[in-house]
């Protein structure tokens, strides 16, 4: 039975896993694949971009990979050349990428300012600059960029350049969709809440405490009881680029168990 993005070609960037497990990107980069979409997985490391070539692969499906760092714009461009040199066309474009610091404007080093922008925003700027272009030619194609429900809310402690990075996301992708709304182009982003995914872990060796009461939190902070995974935005990215969504372009998508539905913790809620 076809896919519901059967022979379409998917440009997933950040499609590899920051630590072992299941990142959201690993996991787009696969559901794509299982929906019949023929995916060109780019990430900077190449190494995790195999291991997730290797998991598509290995389920009988089709991905190509590409190492390159998507905030230099002759790399990005060298990927979008790549892809097109591979499949000749692209339908979906998604954005993975985004790192994480934590700190208000007094703590944080301008650097790591400059750099998060870079990964985080940036990155999406250049892969619209050369991916837009083929789209309005083919006259079709999906842009699914990953922002977080921290565009919309503090998270409870002070992370302002990840916050403003998020909330720009939003505000690019909607920009996209409204200038290319009638040139059969749609944007859309998927705002994660609370997902349990390598990149979360990556905190645990720095973390002074008990880790495992912290990722115990995480699941108890989550009015549906449990954190996300990388499945859950996987699947809200499938839906976003199948003909499902033909009529849904510039919105930010919440996949956060309700969290952004509540401003007290579950705990602090009534029973009834
Ligand atoms: N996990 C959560 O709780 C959560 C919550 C909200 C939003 N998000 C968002 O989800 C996205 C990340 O999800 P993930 O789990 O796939 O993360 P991840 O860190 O596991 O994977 C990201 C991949 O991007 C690659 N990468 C980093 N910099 C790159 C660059 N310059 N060029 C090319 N590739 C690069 C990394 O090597 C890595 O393989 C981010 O946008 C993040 O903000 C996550």
């Amino acid at each position: 039975m076809a896919g519901r993005l059967q022979d379409r070609i998917a440009l997933v960037i950040g499609a590899g896993s920051i630590g072992p497990g299941l990142g959201n990107g690993k996991a787009s980069a696969i559901l794509y694949a299982r929906e019949g979409a023929k995916v060109f997985a780019v990430d900077i490391n190449p190494d995790a971009v195999e291991e997730t070539r290797k998991l598509i692969a290995d389920e009988g499906n089709i991905c190509t990979t590409h190492a390159g760092d998507a905030t230099v714009a002759d790399s990005v461009r060298a990927m979008v050349d790549a892809c097109m040199a591979a499949y000749g066309r692209i339908d979906i474009l998604h954005n993975n990428l985004g790192i994480t610091e934590i700190g208000g404007p007094v703590d944080l080093p301008e650097e790591r300012w400059d750099r998060l922008m870079d990964v985080n925003v940036k990155s999406m700027f250049l892969s619209c600059k050369y991916v837009l272009p083929v789209m309005a030619a083919q006259g079709a194609g999906v842009v699914t960029n990953i922002s977080s429900i921290s565009a919309e809310r503090y998270a409870g402690f002070p992370s302002v350049v990840y916050n403003t990075a998020k909330g720009a996301v939003k505000q690019f992708t909607q920009n996209v969709a409204m200038e290319y709304a009638r040139k059969g182009i749609r944007a859309n982003c998927v705002q994660p809440g609370l997902i349990d995914t390598p990149l979360v872990h990556t905190f645990k060796d720095a973390y002074p405490g008990d880790w495992d009461a912290v990722v115990r939190h995480r699941h108890a902070m989550v009015p549906m009881g449990r954190m996300g995974t990388g499945w859950d935005v996987a699947k809200a990215a499938v839906f976003l680029a199948s003909d499902d969504a033909a009529y849904i372009t510039g919105v930010s998508l919440p996949v956060d168990g309700g969290l952004s539905g509540i401003f007290t913790t579950p705990a602090e809620m009534p029973d009834s």
